[in-house]
């Protein structure tokens, strides 16, 4: 299959929109109400090692590793320039956090090397063959029993996410999520116990969470 690894859509889609990805995301996208849900739905222990996966300007990174000072959490990313961002947030949160430059679909770790691998606002990003390999990489990385967390778009779950997601729909890379193909994918990729744990609405649709677990 040819793919090109080094092709990736943007935060915003566009580079130049970067910029203002923190603020878009504060203003329109009820973010820290959502961030804060997948922190406690992750329930990490003591020394769990958790990887942020396609973390951006790292705000759920360093939200984690405040709430949890003793687990080891590292964030990786596609875009380097994002990854300038999420460095400097950081360096002034003064939190240590590692970051790696790296495709999803081609993680840079061992076999079951984390306790616990949270995603939020990414999965959309990647086309249907994408997301295959990513959550391959995610189960092959978790430990036995070890859990994936995510946040993305999900199917509406009533008439006005519906009409948004008609427009959303129409980039191939959200079909799957509106269509709610994201936990059988989960399934096939080897995870059990899927659910969709929690849904919000947002202006660009229906936003759910996920929790899916790797067997023991
Ligand atoms: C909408 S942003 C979400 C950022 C962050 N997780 C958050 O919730 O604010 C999507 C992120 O996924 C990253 N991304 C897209 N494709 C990727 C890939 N193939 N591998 C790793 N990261 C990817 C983008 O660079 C971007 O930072």
């Amino acid at each position: 299959m040819d793919r090109n690894r080094d092709k990736y859509i943007p935060a915003l889609s566009y580079e130049w929109l970067t910029p203002l990805y923190d603020l878009v995301m504060q203003l329109i996208m009820c973010e820290s109400t959502f961030k804060r849900r997948l922190v406690e739905q992750m329930r990490i222990n003591k020394g769990y090692r958790v990887l942020d996966l396609g973390c951006g300007t790292a705000t759920l990174t360093i939200l984690i590793k405040k709430a949890h000072p003793e687990a080891e959490v590292i964030g990786l990313d596609i875009d380097p320039d994002i990854l300038e961002v999420a460095r400097s947030k950081i360096r002034k949160a003064g939190v240590d956090i590692a970051l790696d430059h790296a495709n999803a679909i081609e993680l840079p770790y061992p076999d079951n090397s984390f306790d616990c691998v949270v995603s939020s606002l990414v999965f959309h990003h990647l086309t249907h063959e994408d997301k295959i390999s990513t959550f391959r990489e995610v189960f092959r990385v978790l430990q036995p029993g070890g859990e994936l967390h995510a946040a993305d778009f999900g199917k509406p779950h009533n008439i006005l996410m519906y009409l948004i997601s008609l427009i959303i729909r129409q980039f191939e890379e959200t079909l799957d999520n509106i269509k709610g193909l994201l936990p059988e994918m989960l399934h096939n990729a080897g995870f059990d116990q899927v659910e969709e744990t929690e849904r919000y609405m947002t202006v660009f649709g229906t936003l759910s969470l996920y929790r899916a677990r790797k067997p023991r």
